[in-house]
Parts: structure tokens; C-alpha cells; sequence
């Protein structure tokens, strides 16, 4: 199989060398390579793994999206602005993308939401490894400034901007996935959200260290089908009210009777649906260039064989 990365970064590295060794050839397309030719790129290669960063509001990704798919290439996709931002642009596509690790790196629990469902009243997730990491390495009694090394080792984050800065871009992080996990439920059939409809706080370093102190909160988000009308003013960190669902974000105990088996530790991500049916959750590895990088060989492999075969 010919893979075309656009994107050399960690993921786009780790997955270029995961191909080889399975036998698979590679090409990249970097930042300084020419746009114009991109097509002419795509035209040559089986499917294309688009490895870039999340930025803005997606136009480059729906750029080599729609560029690949005019080709009649698959795609898979590890960047979120475009699901974020302009589902409605990218919707079309998505019988031929494989996407994800968009939110739940390499754990599979995507396929949660984009299944069919019926009767979904409630969602509840885990989807920041970064967070989840250093929350849950304090916990277990690792000084913070420990737990960011590690995490930076771990190239979870950059780090070198400080612990309100890490912060700050995972709670935009997690305020995307849950954008992208509202739009992919179709929550809202006839519209999407965009990341900028939801009211966020700024987390101050003192706040930061206070969570740290607690040594039991974790990041989660809970997307509720309500009841009745609901008071939308209790701050939350951050939080959307719409069409008689609640999509919130927040730091907070986890409760045992959402998370039966345990809360997720380290990068993991955990995300847990109910419906009709009662309740389902996939749980697994979060983050981290290396199993992400399987994980989207591994779609690319099946968005392969699939052609092959129809
Ligand atoms: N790392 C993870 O654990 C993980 C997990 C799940 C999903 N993801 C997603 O996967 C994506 C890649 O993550 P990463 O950690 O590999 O990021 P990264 O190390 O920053 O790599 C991104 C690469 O894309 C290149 N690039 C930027 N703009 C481009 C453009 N317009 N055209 C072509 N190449 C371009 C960058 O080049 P420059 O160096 O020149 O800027 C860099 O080589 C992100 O969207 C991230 O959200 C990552």
C-alpha cells in the first residue's frame, strides 16, 4: 500500500516507520511543500493520513480532505479542527475517513458515539490524556513539576510554556473533542456546534495547584439530555446549553455509578454512553504518538482492503 503523510510531525514520523516496517511505502507532505501539487501527490498514493496540527478552524485539513476525496482517496484523519469547526463541510466525506483518533487516540471509543444509537440520553467521557495524566500521576503522590517531566517525556505536551499554558491548550483540546463528539453523536441532526458557542473559564495557576492538591478530581465531560428546564448559570469550567441537552466540562470527584469500573489512570480516556440499551464504555489508551500512529495505520489498512474488495 502507498501511504501519503501530510504532516512529518511525531504522529506522522511514528506512523511512516510503523508502515515500513509492515512492508508499506511512504511519501510525506510537509509545510514547505507546494499546495498545487498536492493533488497530483494524492493521485499517486492508495490512502492519505493527514497528521498536521490542530489549528485554527480547520481549513487546512478540510483543504486536503476534500483535495484526497476529489481524487477518490480515502482518508484518515488525527487532527479535530475540521470536525470542531466545519462539520458540516466535511460531513459528506465521512464514509470514506477513518477519524478515529480525533478523540480518543488509539482507545477505539469513538466508534461509541458514530454508531448508530438509539435513545441516547447521556454521555460521559475522559477524552483529555494530558490532564488525566497529570491529575492522576499527583494523585498517586508524584510532585507536580515531576508529573509535567514525565509528561513531557512522554510527549504528551511541549511543557516549556508552563503549567497554566498546558493547561489552557488541553481545556481547548477537550472543549474541541467535545464539539466533535457532538457533532459526530448528530445530536443536533439539522445543525452542528463550533468550539466558540461554549462559555469557558480561565484556570489561574493557584486554582491549578488547588485541583492538584484535591488529589481526586479529573476532567470530565457530561453531555445530558434534560429533563426539565435547568438553571444555566452555575459556573462550570466550560459548558453549552442547547436544544435541551447540557454539554459541560468539568474538574470534579468522579462518581462511582458513572465509572463502575474504575476511573481511568495515566493517559487513558474512558468514554461511556447510555441509550436504550443501558450503558456501554470503551476504554483505552488516550494519547501518545505511538499507539495513535498504530491506530491510524491500522485504518488505513482497512480503508485498503475494503477497496480491494468492493
Ligand atoms: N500526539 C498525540 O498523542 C495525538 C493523539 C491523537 C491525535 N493527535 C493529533 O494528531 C495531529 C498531529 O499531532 P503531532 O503530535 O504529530 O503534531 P506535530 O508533532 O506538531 O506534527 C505536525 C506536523 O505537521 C506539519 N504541518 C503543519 N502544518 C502543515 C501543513 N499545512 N501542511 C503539511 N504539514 C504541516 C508540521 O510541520 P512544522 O513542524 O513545520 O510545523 C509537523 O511536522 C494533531 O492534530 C493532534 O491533535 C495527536
Amino acid at each position: 500500500m502507498k501511504i501519503l503523510i501530510v504532516g512529518p510531525g511525531n504522529v506522522g514520523k511514528e506512523l511512516a516507520s510503523q508502515a515500513r516496517v509492515s512492508g508499506h511505502e511512504i511519501s510525506f507532505f510537509g509545510r514547505g511543500d507546494n499546495k498545487c501539487e498536492f493533488r497530483g501527490r494524492a493521485a499517486k498514493c492508495d490512502v492519505v493520513c493527514i497528521t498536521i496540527p490542530t489549528m485554527g478552524r480547520g481549513e487546512e485539513e478540510i483543504f486536503f480532505t476534500t483535495e484526497s476525496r476529489e481524487e477518490g482517496k480515502p482518508v484518515v484523519l488525527s487532527a479535530k479542527a475540521a470536525m470542531a469547526y466545519r462539520f458540516d463541510e466535511i460531513v459528506s466525506h465521512l464514509p470514506h475517513m477513518s477519524i478515529s483518533t480525533i478523540v480518543g487516540g488509539a482507545s477505539g471509543m469513538l466508534h461509541l458515539i458514530t454508531m448508530p444509537s438509539i435513545g441516547l440520553f447521556k454521555i460521559v467521557g475522559i477524552v483529555n490524556g494530558t490532564i488525566n495524566f497529570l491529575l492522576s500521576r499527583v494523585a498517586e503522590g508524584v510532585p507536580w513539576e515531576q508529573a509535567l517531566e514525565e509528561a513531557v517525556k512522554k510527549q504528551l505536551t511541549e511543557g516549556g510554556s508552563g503549567l497554566e499554558e498546558v493547561f489552557r491548550r488541553e481545556i481547548r483540546d477537550t472543549v474541541l473533542k467535545a464539539a466533535c463528539i457532538v457533532n459526530l453523536a448528530r445530536l443536533f441532526p439539522e445543525s452542528m456546534v463550533t468550539p466558540d458557542e461554549f462559555t469557558c473559564q480561565k484556570l489561574g495557576k493557584k486554582e491549578i495547584l488547588r485541583l492538584f492538591e484535591a488529589r481526586q478530581y479529573r476532567l470530565v465531560v457530561r453531555i445530558v439530555r434534560q429533563t426539565r428546564a435547568q438553571t444555566p448559570f452555575i459556573p462550570h469550567l466550560f459548558h453549552l446549553w442547547r436544544e435541551g441537552w447540557s454539554i459541560i466540562g468539568e474538574f470534579e470527584k468522579p462518581n462511582p455509578e458513572e465509572f463502575p469500573h474504575g476511573v481511568p489512570k495515566d493517559e487513558q480516556n474512558m468514554l461511556a454512553v447510555w441509550n436504550h440499551a443501558g450503558r456501554s464504555e470503551f476504554c483505552g489508551i488516550g494519547a501518545g504518538a505511538r499507539p495513535t500512529a498504530a491506530m491510524m495505520l491500522r485504518e488505513a489498512e482497512q480503508q485498503f482492503f475494503a477497496r480491494q474488495m468492493y
